[in-house]
């Protein structure tokens, strides 16, 4: 990439301003000043300084973050808060888009990626990647939701792929419970619930794939996924052996 275009990716400044502080001498790769806006970098290894301060410049970044409730899953939006706004501007500017939705009011593990192609595949209908929910239920479940969930439910305009439901607490008011599901459909899991009569009152995602939502992770909290859970998130979209 060139070292004026890498300057705009990252969000630092726009390209005429970026000419200018490369001629001016203010950009620096690996420790020497690059005074040719032309000049082709490589940004996942080049280390970069703008007026004197490191800037990082890797453009392929990968993100888990534990999605609090109240805030949409959306690249932007108007009026709401979305899950882009509590990840720095640098993410959006080098497009580290959320891989698939979670509901407003869904809380737990959600995954972003500047991989267009990683994302594309992890959501594509024939990639059975598992997720698993935790669910708070109205009334009590039981054997018949376990063999409805197993069945493969019947929903107004697609049948659910067969899923698998543990009933962890099953009360007359409220019941509990953990689904695996290898679909993302829109509200596939309350709906899955309202199919079989009860209604989801909170949902929780533990699991994307191969990656378990950690533990040290506040709603609300988010880090760059390490080099081997990139690689099982790729080998699970079937682009690594
Ligand atoms: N299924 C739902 O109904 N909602 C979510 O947020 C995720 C899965």
């Amino acid at each position: 990439m060139r070292l004026d275009r890498w300057l705009t990716t990252l969000g630092v400044c726009s390209r005429s301003e970026g000419k200018d502080l490369i001629r001016k001498g203010a950009v620096w790769v690996n420790a020497a000043p690059q005074r040719d806006p032309t000049a082709l970098v490589e940004t996942e290894k080049d280390q970069l300084r703008v007026r004197d301060q490191a800037v990082d410049g890797r453009i392929l970044r990968h993100v888990v973050m534990h999605k609090p409730a109240g805030i949409l899953t959306a690249a932007r939006d108007r009026k709401q808060p979305t899950v882009m706004d509590l990840l720095p501007p640098v993410y959006g500017a080098i497009g580290c888009m959320p891989v698939g939705r979670l509901d407003k009011d869904t809380t737990g593990i959600l995954v972003f990626t500047c991989d267009g192609e990683l994302n594309h595949r992890l959501l594509a209908p024939g990639r059975h990647v598992d997720k698993i929910y935790e669910a708070e239920v109205t009334g009590r479940l039981g054997d018949r939701e376990v063999q409805a969930f197993a069945a493969g439910l019947a929903l107004s305009d697609f049948t659910a792929q067969p899923a698998t439901l543990e009933v962890l607490e099953a009360g007359a008011e409220t019941s509990r419970a953990r689904v695996t599901v290898a679909e993302g459909k829109f509200h596939q899991i309350k709906r899955m619930f309202s199919a079989t009569g009860h209604e989801v009152r909170r949902l929780h995602r533990l699991r994307f794939g191969p990656l378990t939502l950690d533990s040290e992770l506040a709603e609300g909290a988010w880090r760059e996924l390490t080099a081997e859970e990139v690689r099982a998130l790729r080998q699970a979209a079937g682009m690594e052996e």
